[in-house]
């Protein structure tokens, strides 16, 4: 079966346009209009086509042309600071975006979605870890949007017999074992990818973002899921819709806590460097505590995470920081 993986030159979209192909069932074409991905991630073997997902006509072509059976849905802006700076630009690429691909699927007859949705659609979470239907109040545009789009599908669904997955994310982080591909945003704002620089001389110091939190160590607590347990649960979820699945909504996370503190520790103990830290005021809008509880997908997906330890997490990103300081521009 043929999937279209928009955003598929990026972080999790190149790392599951491997799972995809390595896959018996699906071969992924990726469509990326390259603002945000990389053209290097694309594996010589895997179709990229260079479009953008508001292009209706070049939209309905591509999937007619290719017969595609499926999409997988990552090509959005993520910067949680920059949604409630520009929000214009989160309403326009990720909500007008989707919309103008749902359009497109739904007049050339593709009925399944799989969609990057994120933990940031919950909000500060009364407690954890956090099950899926936990109330979605947002703290910022960029979550907003994602339940925006959540709800479009949902429509889409009830209305013309689509069918989504729609898969909320907690900390993606980690990389491919043999190094190849990794993570390279511009501008870098998550914790691990700027530790790892930090280490590699890249940059001065790594910020601590509070450290009078309501935490044992006082500084906030994620949840790591690595890149390539995420990627398998989307070849799991397209083959549950492909199986006859019903619309449904999952949590990925390793169900686990670390600190920004611990990460830290790790991070100097796995590269053997001990790089400067400083301690800072909060980061405005970041919860003290997000936890997952991914019992639901891992019941009705038998998704099973593999990677997501903060050794082999921090281990495997050393492993793509420490051969690419720029990315994927060296
Ligand atoms: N942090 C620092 N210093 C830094 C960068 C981050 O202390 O230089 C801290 C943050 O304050 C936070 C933790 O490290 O406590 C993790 O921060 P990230 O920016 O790596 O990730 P977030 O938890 O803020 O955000 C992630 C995704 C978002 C998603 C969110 C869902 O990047 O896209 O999870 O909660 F919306």
């Amino acid at each position: 079966m043929n999937i279209l993986v928009t955003g598929g030159a990026g972080y999790i979209g190149s790392h599951t346009v491997r799972a995809l192909a390595a896959s018996k069932d699906f071969t992924p074409v990726v469509y990326d209009n390259l603002s945000t991905g990389h053209e290097a991630s694309v594996p010589d073997n895997v179709q990229l086509i260079t479009g953008d997902i508001h292009d209706v006509p070049f939209l309905k072509h591509i999937l007619a042309e290719h017969e595609i059976d499926g999409v997988i849905h990552f090509a959005a802006s993520s910067l949680v600071g920059e949604s409630m700076t520009d929000p214009a630009k989160y309403y326009f690429n990720n909500v007008e975006g989707t919309l103008h691909l749902l359009i497109a699927m739904h007049e050339t007859g593709v009925d399944h979605i799989v969609f990057s949705s994120t933990a940031a659609v919950y909000g500060e979470p009364q407690k954890t870890p956090i099950e899926e239907d936990f109330p979605t109040v947002p703290t910022n545009v960029y979550g907003r949007t994602k339940l925006m789009i959540e709800n479009m599908m949902k429509d889409f669904t009830m209305a013309y017999g689509m069918d989504y997955v729609a898969l909320r994310y907690f900390n993606a982080a980690g990389a491919i074992q043999d190094g190849s591909i990794g993570e390279d945003h511009n501008p870098e704002t998550h914790l691990i990818p700027l530790i790892l620089k930090t280490a590699q001389g890249v940059r001065d110091h790594i910020s601590i973002f509070g450290t009078d939190y309501p935490t044992p160590d006082g500084t906030c607590l994620r949840d790591y899921i690595h890149v390539l347990d995420l990627a398998d649960a989307h070849v799991l979820a397209m083959q549950y819709l492909v199986d006859g699945g019903e619309s449904i909504v999952f949590n990925l996370g390793s169900e686990a806590g670390f600190s920004v503190r611990e990460i830290i520790e790790k991070a100097k103990k796995i590269t053997g460097i001990d790089f400067k830290v400083e301690e800072e005021a909060r980061r405005a809008g970041d919860p003290a505590v997000l936890i997952a509880s991914s019992t639901k997908c891992k019941k009705v997906l038998g998704w099973k995470p593999q990677h997501s330890n903060t050794e082999e997490i921090i281990k495997t990103a050393w492993n793509w920081h420490k051969e690419h300081p720029y990315g994927f521009g060296i």
